[in-house]
């Protein structure tokens, strides 16, 4: 019982960290980067942290703990199958129109494309994300995988999910940090330079660190055994609670 209380303690620091982003990147593109827009300008840049934050950041990390929630474990696994495989796609999506907006952006504005680290460590992150959900689509819902791939392919596709998540942090961080030294320069646009702190810096830097703040919290919930879901034995049908309470 202690662990189910601790696990949903957890679970809402998990929820209430990763809205937080979400407003967060939102505030700060709006209110002080001039919004939204899909027309080239800087408006249109402004996408791409809001959608990488909450697709590869917010989304990915909710779906990644789908099957810890205890709630789940007396039924079926395969609608919250549907549910984890359906958020990541949700993920996939919202981040590949984020590379779109950035990449739209560059090349409207003939800026040169993926010459920053961020960049390089960004689309690979990107990249290992799509052949990820690809594999794990093949391998878990296609119904005529054998059992043998499924046991074979699912270490490897939980200790890559967690790297995944480590990866879109390290991105996030660097993006924010690029983008503030870009932004946030003395005489150029009437903003105080990054190292004076203006309050769209605080207001940014504190995005990382929550962003941080989330990721460790998930990579938590991930790595305790007692809140993985119980398998039942490949000759019973029948679920097994959980059989103990130890930490
Ligand atoms: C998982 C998250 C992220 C990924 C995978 C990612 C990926 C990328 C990629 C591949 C580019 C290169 C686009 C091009 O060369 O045309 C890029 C550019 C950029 N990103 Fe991100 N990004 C992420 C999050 C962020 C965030 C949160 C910010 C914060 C503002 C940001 C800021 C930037 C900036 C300023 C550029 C343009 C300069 C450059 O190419 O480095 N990124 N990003």
């Amino acid at each position: 019982m202690r662990n189910i209380v601790t696990f949903y303690v957890t679970y809402l620091m998990c929820l209430f960290l990763g809205i937080t982003c979400v407003v967060l990147v939102s505030h700060w593109n709006y209110s002080y980067r001039g919004g939204f827009a899909w027309d080239g300008s800087n408006k249109h840049f402004n996408w791409h942290p809001v959608l990488m934050v909450t697709g590869m950041v917010v989304l990915y990390g909710n779906a990644a703990i789908v099957y810890r929630v205890p709630l789940t474990w007396g039924q079926n696994k395969l609608p919250w199958k549907l549910l984890h495989a359906g958020l990541l796609l949700l993920s996939l999506i919202m981040s590949v129109t984020g590379l779109c907006a950035v990449f739209d952006y560059h090349n409207t504005n003939h800026i040169n494309n993926l010459y920053s680290l961020h960049s390089w460590i960004g689309i690979c992150t990107a990249a290992l994300f799509t052949a990820q959900w690809v594999i794990g689509f093949t391998a878990f819902l296609l119904p005529w995988t054998p059992m043998g791939v499924r046991s074979l392919v699912k270490p490897g596709h939980v200790w890559m999910g967690a790297i995944i998540l480590v990866l879109s942090i390290v991105s996030c961080i660097s993006g924010i940090n690029e983008k503030l030294f870009f932004a946030l320069k003395a005489n150029t646009n009437g903003t105080l330079p990054y190292s004076m702190l203006p309050p769209e810096a605080v207001l940014a830097n504190s995005l990382g660190v929550i962003i941080v703040a989330f990721g460790l919290v998930v990579l938590k919930i991930l790595s305790n055994q007692v809140w993985q879901r119980p398998e039942p034995a490949e000759d019973e049908e029948v679920y097994r609670p959980l059989a103990y309470d130890g930490s």
